[in-house]
């Protein structure tokens, strides 16, 4: 099973390399033809919440609190979501005489440092967000284009465990040659702090993000719609051999519970993040979460995927029409699988051993992860599922014999 599984990855790399131009392989900065980070830090892929999806600029420190009360009031961060990530709008759009960023005085009137105290003493972990130009996309504040030693200290000096590096309002140099000023930077500062680099898949982060980041953007921004949702995880999946622990795709943050899917998209969703090692970083208001949402964000069968120490990233292994069959290696010889109905009708899907990396004539057990039932019946070199439109099945594969 391993060797199938290493001549898939292998069959798979030629191919991406193939596909993109090879100008861009050759153009990539010196700088970055080695490590430059190394702190030890994503060994799994993250998980947390971020302000974005939710609430864009109507942030401020109440609420920032109010969100670490929840995620340990409802048992998500004991299920991991530890990092609570500030997004854009949280500083005055003009630095102090000395060249600091400063908190924006009328929401976050008691400074971040404060806020990281508080994160920290609910066994939280504090992340705030810049940009690799002269502004922020929202334009309400500034990047860090120039200031990236000043910035990264000033990060490391509050308590920052996790920075969003945005891309707008650049120079017009190449992400390649402005990302790792700031790895290097954080470097210096000396606190082990996560580096997630939002760069959109410009141009194609995933070749060089491990180097310089602990996560890279693989797609621009989500919206809250199975369109939106549908189309990121295909754009990220191009590049699933390169992920590994330490260095994860990011197909952008999760819209569970932000109202625009059904429950059913909202469950693909979640399964298709999952088993793609993808940031697991909530973008609901959690402060007001309905059940049908807590389901989703806590399940823990399905948050063990992602958290799964062999750290490979599951891919789509099969598509025909509506049919989608993804999957990935789990540690313990098991394989996770994601049957994924991309249209509107009830329809079958198989996963066939000989797609999924399973030897042909192994008896395996199932475990449905959203049912949480290990199903009764063995599987002999195939298991099909039937579900509703946009819904999807997924299981834990174990190989008995
Ligand atoms: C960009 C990023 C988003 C978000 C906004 C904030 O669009 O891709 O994730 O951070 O900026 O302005």
């Amino acid at each position: 099973m391993e060797r199938a599984f290493i001549n898939f990855v292998f069959c798979g790399l030629l191919l991406l390399i193939g596909c993109v131009s090879s100008t861009t392989v050759r153009d990539l900065d010196p700088l970055i033809r080695r490590d430059l980070l190394a702190n030890g830090l994503a060994n799994t892929p993250p998980m947390g919440w971020n302000s974005w999806n939710h609430f864009s600029c109507k942030i401020d420190e109440k609420m920032i609190k109010e969100t670490a009360d929840a995620l340990v009031s409802t048992g998500l961060a004991k299920l991991g979501y530890k990092y609570v990530n500030i997004d854009d709008c949280w500083a005055e759009i003009a630095r102090d005489d000395k060249g600091n960023l400063v908190p924006k005085k009328s929401t976050f009137p008691s400074g971040i440092k404060a806020l990281a105290d508080y994160v920290h003493n609910k066994g939280l972990k504090l992340g705030i967000y810049s940009d690799a130009g002269y502004f922020t996309c929202s334009q309400t504040m500034p990047g860090s284009l120039g200031h990236e030693e000043q910035d990264a200290k000033t990060f490391a000096s509050w308590g920052i465990d996790y920075l969003k590096y945005d891309n707008c309002f650049n120079d017009g140099s190449k992400p390649t040659v402005r990302y790792p000023v700031m790895t290097r930077a954080l470097m210096k500062a000396g606190r082990p702090i996560f580096f997630s680099l939002c760069e959109w898949g410009d141009l194609h982060p995933a070749l060089w993000g491990a180097k310089i980041g602990n996560s890279w953007r693989t797609t621009g921004d989500i919206a809250d719609t199975w369109e939106s949702m549908t189309s990121r995880i295909d754009m990220n999946d191009v590049y699933a051999e390169l992920a590994r622990p330490g260095g994860w795709n990011d197909p952008d943050m999760l819209e569970v519970g932000n109202g625009g899917m059904t429950k059913d998209e909202y469950i693909s969703h979640f399964s298709l993040w999952a088993i793609s090692k993808a940031p697991l970083l909530i973008g609901c208001d959690v402060r007001n979460a309905t059940k049908e949402t807590m389901q989703i964000i806590s399940n823990s069968e399905v948050i063990a995927v992602n958290q799964d120490a062999l750290g490979v990233q599951g891919k789509k292994v099969r598509m025909e029409g509506d049919q989608e069959v993804w999957a990935g290696p789990l540690s313990g010889y098991r394989v996770a699988v994601v049957l994924q109905n991309r249209g509107p009708h009830r329809i079958n899907i198989t996963a066939r051993w000989d797609d999924i990396g399973i030897p042909p004539n192994s008896v395996v057990e199932a475990r449905d992860l959203w049912l949480h039932k290990t199903l009764k019946k063995q599987f002999v070199g195939h298991l099909t599922a039937t579900m509703n439109g946009h819904a999807c099945k997924m299981f834990i594969l174990k190989p008995i014999s």
